[in-house]
């Protein structure tokens, strides 16, 4: 069972988009763990896309995810790092597919609505720079044996 940092970014949030966006990851049936709206700070930006550092689209990453609140969350399920980057969609909206999540809704990068951890590793990185381990919930779904 593995874990995953999702978050819809400023522009999915100011969009109203929160619900339909929770929506999709509830239809393929990932169990949420925790989520809150969160005002991101330049250093918790900054850490977040560390692997971006020094390329020529960072600050403005930074500046943009920064800009606004955030609803951050924590996801649960088989295979959910690279089931839920799937339903994301692609990184460039000009790739992105319909009925992926980016496909849908985003049509200008990088405002592609959702960030969503690319391996085990970013995701526990990213998880631990949003949230205390106390706000992750341990409960059990009864439709669990189902899916
Ligand atoms: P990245 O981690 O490569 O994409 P993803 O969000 O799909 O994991 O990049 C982080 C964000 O940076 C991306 O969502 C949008 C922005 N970005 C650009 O603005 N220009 C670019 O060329 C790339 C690669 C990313
Ligand atoms: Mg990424």
């Amino acid at each position: 069972m593995e874990r995953t940092f999702l978050m819809v970014k400023p522009d999915g949030v100011q969009r109203g988009l929160i619900g339909r966006i929770v929506s999709r990851f509830e239809d393929k049936g990932f169990k949420l763990v925790s989520g809150k709206l969160v005002q991101v700070s330049d250093e918790q930006a900054k850490h977040h896309y560390a692997e971006h550092e020094g390329k020529s689209f960072f600050g403005e990453l930074v500046d943009f995810i920064t800009s606004g609140p955030v609803f951050a969350m924590v996801w649960e399920g088989d295979d959910v790092i690279a089931l839920s980057r799937i339903v994301i969609g692609k990184t460039k909206v000009t790739e992105a597919l319909p009925g992926t999540i980016r496909g849908d809704f985003a049509a200008h990068t990088p405002f592609n609505l959702i960030h969503g951890s690319d391996s085990p590793e970013s995701a526990e990185r990213e998880i631990a720079n949003f949230f205390e381990p106390g706000e992750l919930l341990g409960y059990q779904k009864t439709i669990d044996s189902w899916i």
